[in-house]
């Protein structure tokens, strides 16, 4: 059965191009069971507004159960001539209650509110899911890092040696971000939750209905204030593609890390068979592709958000048909965060690490001059001449061939007469590190606490 939702004005049906080009039921299906909950809520407004009679409300919301089975089943599927899920549906719901009763749900609604209702009660649920899967990659890196609590590491900027930090330090430091991608989904849900329903087309609703009642209904904390807004706004859409965004791009930097690691010039991991794969042609590879396609997953969800926003900057308000376009780009991120997470929270659980690679690097890259320069202004240096002291420390060293620990005392009094054999006390790796030790510092005590925060942070996440 075709059923236009439109027929009284048009004289004739559309072009069969036209029908190709509307129809969103491939993508926009996966809504079915939010319509169905939405024509439950707004059934049981008709009623209250005494719109519709308790026995065909009591017809109406039995026949949406069976719809809801039988969608669920399989058993109802969107026809070609259904234009997007809430077409179908409205068809699978006449089929089962006749004419009479199922042509009393349009009352009061559009599928203007009704799509911008079900778009965020999806968004709503997929964020908890795509939470919990970020935090299992949270888990993951605490683990490693509550694993190797000493291991010292060199810590980079411009990718040069810089200082050396410890494994544990370095490893949360992209466990953070994550939580933080966690928390703003958690803010977003604030915003996300609030509900359109009764917005109509765009001007609200005429017939008494009560959008606070379907509201509750819909697991929403409200619904929106103004019904122009509430049919054209999609800032939910975009801001929710930003943090998707933002866990990809978060997720690939760890990834490029992991690539880096896996070479054979860093050696600092090995990848877990389980999680690398082979060459078809060169029998001695082992490849890191979780690594690889996070990262290039990443390119694919800014391509994702930035088409979103793109869709929206022209549109003057109401609704306009070019809102059709924002939902494939957020399934689309949804759905590949779905299975790249899972991947990307094994592969790092599963990573060997080699701490003699790894302390070997720790102190070379002259990385513990920072070190001598900071024991100076401890002894009352200006820092302007440590720095300088400091610099020619690692000048001599660089054209003998020798690290800063193989200067002699003589070396030492040359370079300046505040350099005291007593230098070489904070010239270890561990040294170093155990005197960076104010809050957010990289000595192990405070490694460790910042390790108890995260995993308190990942309980109430
Ligand atoms: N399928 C449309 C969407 O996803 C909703 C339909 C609204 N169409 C309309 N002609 N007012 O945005």
């Amino acid at each position: 059965m075709t059923l236009s939702l439109w027929g009284g004005r048009f004289a004739g049906g559309p072009a069969d191009a036209l029908t190709e080009l509307s129809r969103s039921t491939h993508f926009d299906w996966r809504l079915a069971p939010y319509d169905i909950a939405g024509s439950r809520a707004h059934a049981r407004v008709l009623h209250q507004a005494g719109l519709l009679s308790a026995e065909d409300t009591a017809t109406m919301l039995d026949g949406l159960r069976r719809l809801l089975a039988d969608v669920e089943s399989g058993e109802f599927v969107p026809a070609p001539e259904d234009e997007d899920v809430h077409t179908a549906l409205e068809r699978g719901l006449i089929e089962r209650v006749g004419p009479d009763v199922g042509g009393r749900l349009r009352a009061g609604r559009s599928r203007n509110d009704q799509v911008a209702t079900l778009f965020r009660m999806y968004l709503r649920e997929h964020a908890r899911v795509i939470g919990g899967k970020v935090l299992a990659v949270v888990e993951a890196l605490a683990g490693q890092a509550a694993r190797h609590p000493e291991v010292a590491m060199p810590g980079r900027t411009h990718l040069q040696h810089a200082q050396p930090v410890l494994l544990a330090h370095h490893l949360q430091a992209h466990a953070w971000p994550l939580l933080r991608d966690v928390d703003r989904l958690r803010d977003w849900d604030r915003r996300a939750g609030v509900s359109p329903y009764g917005s109509g087309a765009l001007a609200g609703s005429s017939l008494g209905l009560d959008p606070e009642a379907v509201a509750h209904d819909l697991g929403m904390t409200a619904s929106v204030e103004n019904s122009i807004d509430g049919t054209a706004s999609r800032d939910f859409a975009a801001e929710f593609a930003f943090v998707m965004a933002m866990i990809a791009v978060d997720i690939s930097r760890l990834s490029e890390e992991v690539i880096l690691w896996a070479t054979a010039e860093f050696g600092f991991v090995t990848l877990d068979d389980a999680f690398s794969t082979g060459s078809s042609i060169m029998p001695q590879k082992k490849n890191p592709d979780v690594a690889e396609l996070a990262r290039g997953k990443a390119g694919r969800l800014i391509g994702d958000l930035t088409g979103l926003l793109a869709t929206l900057k022209g549109l003057p308000l109401a609704y306009n048909r070019d809102l059709q376009e924002d939902k494939e780009p957020v399934f689309d991120q949804i759905d590949t965060l779905d299975v790249l997470l899972p991947a990307v929270s094994g592969m790092v659980e599963t990573l060997t690490f080699h701490p003699e690679r790894l302390e070997e690097l720790a102190p070379q890259g002259f990385s513990l001059a920072t070190d001598i320069a900071e024991w100076l202004v401890r002894e009352g240096v200006p820092f302007r001449v440590a720095h300088e002291v400091a610099g020619e420390c690692v000048r001599v060293c660089e054209q003998r061939g020798i690290g800063l620990d193989e200067l002699s005392d003589d070396d030492l009094a040359d370079i300046s007469e505040h350099l005291t054999p007593q230098v070489r006390t904070v010239l270890t790796v561990a040294g170093s590190i155990a005197s960076r030790d104010a809050r957010g510092g990289t000595a192990a005590p405070r490694v460790s606490e910042q390790r108890t925060h995260l995993r308190k942070q990942i309980a109430v996440a």
